[in-house]
């Protein structure tokens, strides 16, 4: 028995069958954070998590936001990126063909982002058939130009659009991944589970400023920024329950996890899969050490497999 092969054995109990794909561990490498793969190979073994999901794909190369794009406050961390990334080409010729022959058991997903529903749709049908993409994950938070620059999450009639168009564009899995600021994530949810939506990924980073006191000004080269790590595990916990009880396709929670029991929080909320952003920006090894914790867990919590445990929550009344 190959060494891969115990590994997938060891951590069967782990496995999460999601939107037609076997996941052999729920965790998995939050957007943006795990570059588009090659960027974390030398500091991790990327094929023994569940997924990873791509930094952001648009049409055309996008440079970003100015410097400084990331900084870290007690708690968490806030990022203007910029969505920067090479477009649809160089990811098409480069990095899927890398994730394609470099993965043999984690599945990879890619992220999605654009101005227009256009701009979604060209990324969805270009890549469609690409070897290195297993799934899709939109990310709907970003400024519609169409729409005045309100994010495609915020409009149901333009984001049920949106997803009915991708959709139609590909057979792959699509998760649609919500922001937890949106007015009504409820809402949301059933919208995008209406238009085709096979996995829904919660939450995005929270809208927040950090202020360097002494110099007034924004820690960030943007100015405002999306808050992630420790600081949003609560909201994207509450996030993930809401939406468990209002839909029934599978979760991805995401936003905080920095420990086994930070993911626990979220299965037990419903999801079955679970992000790590900004947790493993600041410790490489960490997704890994959570996935053995898991499994430790497992054994001793289980009467089978991990996923017993998703959306067992208690709640009072
Ligand atoms: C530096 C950075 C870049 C990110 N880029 C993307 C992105 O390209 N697309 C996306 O959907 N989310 C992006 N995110 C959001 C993360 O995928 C995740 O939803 C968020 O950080 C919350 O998870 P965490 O607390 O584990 O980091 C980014 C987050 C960070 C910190």
């Amino acid at each position: 028995m190959s060494s891969r092969q115990r590994k997938l054995n060891s951590t069967s109990a782990l496995g999460a069958h999601i939107a037609g794909l076997a996941f052999q561990n729920p965790i998995v490498l939050a957007a943006g954070t795990a570059g588009y793969g090659r960027e974390l190979a030398g500091v991790m073994d990327i094929d023994a998590v569940g997924g990873i999901v791509t930094k952001a794909v648009s049409p055309l190369p996008r440079a970003g936001a100015p410097a400084p794009r990331v900084a870290e406050f007690a708690n968490g961390m806030i990022n203007a990126v910029g969505l920067a990334n090479p477009g649809l080409q160089e990811v098409r010729t480069e990095h899927l063909p890398w994730l394609a022959s470099n993965l043999r058991h984690a599945i990879p997903i890619v992220n999605v982002v654009g101005y227009t529903v256009a701009d979604y749709v060209e990324v969805v049908s270009t890549l469609s058939d690409a070897p290195g993409a297993g799934a899709f994950e939109l990310n709907v938070s970003c400024p519609n130009v169409e729409q005045g620059g309100l994010e495609f999450g915020s409009d149901l009639e333009v984001l049920g659009e949106l997803v009915r168009r991708a959709r139609a564009a590909t057979r792959k899995p699509l998760f649609v991944k919500l922001s937890p600021v949106t007015p009504d994530i409820v809402l949301s949810a059933k919208t995008v589970v209406d238009a085709g939506a096979d996995c829904l990924t919660l939450v995005n980073t929270v809208p927040g400023l950090v202020i360097d006191v002494k110099e007034r000004r924004s820690v960030l080269g943007f100015g405002a920024g999306g808050i992630s790590g420790n600081a949003i595990l609560p909201i994207g916990v509450l996030a993930t329950w809401k939406v468990r009880n209002a839909v029934s396709v599978p979760l991805l929670g995401v936003g905080g996890v920095s420990s086994a029991t930070d993911a626990l929080q979220y299965m037990v909320a419903g999801a079955s899969l679970v992000g790590i952003g900004t947790g493993a920006l600041r410790d490489p090894g960490l997704p890994l050490r959570i996935v053995a914790d898991l499994e430790r867990w497992c054994k001793v919590n289980c009467t089978g497999a991990l996923s017993e445990i998703v959306g067992s929550l208690k709640m009072p009344r």
